[in-house]
């Protein structure tokens, strides 16, 4: 019989890609996502999926027995996090550890906590190896609560815990539909649809971007190699670029002449990111998509998602 896997936020950006890449290498997988964020038409079809919250006690009968669990929902958005401080920690760091104590009681063997760029946001080595934390601002700090009692579980009960800090994650399925949505999601549609893209700020921060599916085979590498137990693993493309760059790829491709617009920048985010990728290369994985086939898978999926958008408008 194929292992069972546990994906929460299943239904969100990078939890609905792993669960098709866990079906696809053969897992069974059960995801669990109270559709806050997530939509149910991300998650595919062959996932036994749950509605719950994973602050619920509900959630301990879904997880026990399951060989891993990959623990991905939570509070993602900073603008959010900074406005309602309250509901980060109960979702990020009570939520995290309502999922831990049920893998626990669950006897789970493995369990992958996705954490953030974001713990590194007061250290200014580039590129940034594992070593060093500075969380400083409410979503770090709140993801950061979780990835501490992740550490307490694995050092408390010997639980089998790998951490993996995402630097930023593109590509299908991420959330397009947010008011402000990711920086490429943001240019892509709003360029698709004829209007000019918007950058807050000047455009020169930097960031680590990495596609989705560079994420989800490290992912797999980590739950089926020893080695990773008890680790944490930057997962990154080790380049960055700038948002004024990301503007002029995507300009290349779409060929549309529309100009961006500058608008005040947002509060919280980085100036830079840059991850140092040695130590998940030890486990023999690299990233195999650059931005360029990246950005043109993107777009096919995005330029999907308008038309189809567009069709049910005017069917209306
Ligand atoms: N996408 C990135 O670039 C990035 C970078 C760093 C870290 N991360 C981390 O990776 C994880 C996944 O990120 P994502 O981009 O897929 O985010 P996402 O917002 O697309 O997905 C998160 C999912 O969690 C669900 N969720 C939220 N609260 C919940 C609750 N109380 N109970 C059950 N489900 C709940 C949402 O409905 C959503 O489907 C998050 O933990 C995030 O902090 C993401």
């Amino acid at each position: 019989m194929s292992k069972r896997i546990v994906v929460t936020g299943v239904a969100g950006f990078v939890g609905s890609n792993l669960g098709k890449h866990l079906l696809n290498r053969g897992y069974s997988v059960v995801g669990i996502d109270d559709l806050s964020a997530g939509t149910r038409e991300n998650v595919d079809g062959r996932v036994e999926f749950h509605q719950l919250d994973i602050r619920s006690p509900e959630i301990h009968p879904v997880i026990a027995g399951a060989h891993a669990v990959f623990h991905l929902a939570g509070k993602t958005s900073l603008v959010d996090c900074i406005k309602k401080p309250l509901e980060a920690a109960s979702l990020n760091v009570i939520g995290t550890l309502n999922v831990l104590e049920a893998a626990r009681q669950g006897k789970v063997i493995k369990f992958i906590y996705a954490d953030t760029s974001a713990e590194y946001e007061g250290i200014h080595v580039f590129p940034t190896p594992e070593t060093n934390i500075h969380p400083v601002g409410v979503y770090a700090a709140s993801k950061h609560g979780g990835a501490t009692f992740c550490e307490s579980y694995r050092d408390l009960h010997g639980m089998k815990v790998t951490i993996v800090r995402y630097f930023n994650v593109y590509g299908p399925a991420q959330d397009w539909r947010r008011v402000i949505p990711p920086v490429m999601a943001s240019f892509i549609l709003r360029m698709l649809r004829g209007e000019r893209p918007m950058i807050y700020g000047t455009g020169e921060k930097r960031r680590d971007f990495i596609y989705v599916d560079d994420v989800n085979d490290l992912h797999l590498r980590i739950l089926e190699d020893a080695r990773a137990d008890g680790h944490i693993f930057n997962i990154g493309s080790g380049v960055n670029y700038s948002v004024n760059e990301i503007y002029h790829l995507v300009e290349e491709l779409l060929k549309t002449g529309l100009q961006p617009i500058y608008k005040e920048d947002l509060p919280g985010e980085a100036e830079i990111t840059q991850a140092d990728i040695t130590a998940a290369k030890s486990l023999g994985w690299a990233p195999r998509i650059n931005i360029k086939e990246g950005l043109i898978r993107t777009i096919r999926y995005l330029e999907s998602k308008v038309a189809a958008s567009s069709a049910n408008k005017a069917g209306a």
